[in-house]
C-alpha cells in the first residue's frame, strides 16, 4: 500500500482550503512558539519591557547580543504580533499588555516559560522517531533542558503560591512545620519548594529525593547558597522505595505520573507516613477522558509533553507510560488503591492545568 498517495475520496473542498489556513496558522504559531523560547532564552523580552520604543541596534546594544539576530528575531515576532514596529522611526516595542504573560515576574504569569517545552519536543525529534518505531522510552538525560524548564515552570506554578495557596490546603499542616517535623519531596527535580519550606520553618527537617543526579547537584547548591542546614537532597530512584513510617508530611510536585509506577509510588508514600500524617500532590489536574480535555486551551500543547516526554521517560524506566494526561480520575483511583482515606480534590483559582490532591494514611 502506498502511504505517500494523493487522496483520491471525493472530499469538500471548501471544508478542505479552510483547514489547510488553520494548519497554516498553526504554522505560524509554532514558529512564534519556537521564536519566543528564544526571546525568553536570551532575555530579550525582560530587555524590552524596560525600554521605549527602540531601533534593533539599540535593543541589541542593552541586550549584549548580535544586532543582526536581534533583528531577525524581531521581524519574526512583530509578523507574529508579538512586538510592535513603527515604520517611520524603525522602532520595536514591547507593550505593558503583552510583557505582563511574557516577562520574568509577569503579574499573569510568564507563558514564555511554557514555549521551552515546544522547543524541547523539536530537540529529541530525531529520538522520538526511534521510539515510534521500536516502542522504547527515553531517558531524563535525552533531554537537555528539561530540569531547568521545569523548575521554571515549577517556580511559578508551585513556589511563588506555596504559602499563599498551597500549603493552607493541608489543614494544620503550616502549624505542624512550623512545631517541627520530618519532610519528603518525591521527585525533588532541582529542589525550589523544599528550599523555600526549608527556610521558612526551620524547625523541620526536609529531604528531597530526585531520579536525576544532575537535579540533586543543583538543588544541593540551590540550598547551600540559601544557607539552609535543615534539608538534605539524595540522588534515588523512588522506584524501590520502601522506608516504613519515616516522615510526618509528604508532597510531590508533578511528579508521580512519569514514575515507572506511579501506583507502587503511591503505596510506598503511603506506608512511609506516619500515623497522623499527610500527602500532598499536585499533578496535571485534566480529564483521563479525550473529549473532557477538548476545549482545554493548553489541551494539544500538555498532549505533546506527554508524547515526547513524560509518557516515554516512564516507559523508559520500564514503567506504565500513563503520561501527562493520565487524569485526576485516575489518580484519585491509585490514591484510593494506595489505602490513603480522606483523599481531597482541590483545584486553585489562578491555576487552571493541576489538580491537588490532600490525603491521609
Ligand atoms: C515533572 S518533574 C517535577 C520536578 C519537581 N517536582 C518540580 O516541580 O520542578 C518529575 C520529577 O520526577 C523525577 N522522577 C521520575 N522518575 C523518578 C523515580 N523513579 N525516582 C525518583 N524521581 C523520579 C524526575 O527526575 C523529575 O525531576
Amino acid at each position: 500500500m502506498d502511504f505517500f498517495a494523493a487522496p483520491t475520496a471525493p472530499y469538500d473542498s471548501a471544508a478542505a482550503e479552510a483547514f489547510a489556513e488553520t494548519m497554516a496558522a498553526t504554522l505560524n504559531a509554532g514558529a512564534v512558539s519556537a521564536m519566543t523560547s528564544v526571546g525568553h532564552r536570551i532575555g530579550l523580552f525582560d530587555v524590552m519591557a524596560a525600554m521605549p520604543p527602540s531601533t534593533s541596534a539599540r535593543i541589541a546594544e542593552h541586550a549584549g547580543l548580535s544586532e543582526r539576530y536581534v533583528r531577525e528575531w524581531l521581524k519574526a515576532m512583530v509578523t507574529g504580533r508579538v512586538i510592535e514596529y513603527d515604520p517611520l522611526s524603525e522602532t520595536y516595542s514591547l507593550p505593558p499588555e503583552r510583557a505582563a504573560c511574557l516577562t520574568r515576574n509577569a503579574p499573569l504569569g510568564n507563558l514564555a516559560v511554557y514555549s521551552q517545552f515546544v522547543t524541547l519536543v523539536g530537540e529529541v525529534q530525531d529520538r522520538l522517531l526511534d521510539c515510534f518505531r521500536t516502542g522504547e522510552g527515553t531517558r531524563y538525560g535525552e533531554y537537555p533542558c528539561f530540569h531547568q524548564i521545569m523548575a521554571e515552570d515549577s517556580d511559578q506554578t508551585v513556589t511563588a503560591s506555596l504559602f499563599e495557596h498551597i500549603l493552607p490546603l493541608a489543614e494544620g499542616i503550616m502549624e505542624r512545620l512550623d512545631e517541627g517535623i520530618d519532610v519528603l519531596d518525591a521527585g525533588c527535580g532541582r529542589g525550589a519548594a523544599v528550599v523555600a519550606m526549608a527556610l521558612a520553618y526551620p524547625e523541620s527537617r526536609f529531604t528531597g529525593y530526585d531520579l536525576c543526579g544532575d537535579a540533586i547537584a543543583f538543588a544541593s547548591e540551590r540550598a547551600e547558597e540559601a544557607g539552609v542546614d535543615n534539608v538534605t537532597f539524595e540522588h534515588c530512584d523512588m522506584s524501590d522505595f520502601s522506608d516504613r513510617e519515616c516522615y510526618d508530611f509528604v508532597t510531590s510536585f508533578d511528579a508521580v505520573h512519569d514514575q515507572k509506577d506511579p501506583q507502587q509510588l503511591l503505596k510506598a508514600i503511603r506506608g512511609t507516613l506516619r500515623a497522623g500524617g499527610t500527602y500532598l500532590m499536585q499533578d496535571i489536574g485534566r480529564s483521563a477522558r479525550l473529549e473532557k480535555n477538548m476545549n482545554f486551551p493548553l489541551a494539544p500543547l500538555l498532549y505533546a509533553i506527554s508524547c515526547a516526554h513524560c509518557m516515554p521517560v516512564s516507559l523508559g524506566q520500564g514503567g506504565k507510560g500513563l503520561g501527562t494526561m493520565w487524569g485526576w480520575e485516575t489518580a484519585q483511583t491509585m490514591l484510593e488503591d494506595a489505602g490513603f482515606r480522606d483523599i481531597r480534590r482541590n483545584l486553585l483559582p489562578h491555576d487552571p492545568m493541576n489538580v491537588w490532591f490532600v490525603a491521609n494514611p
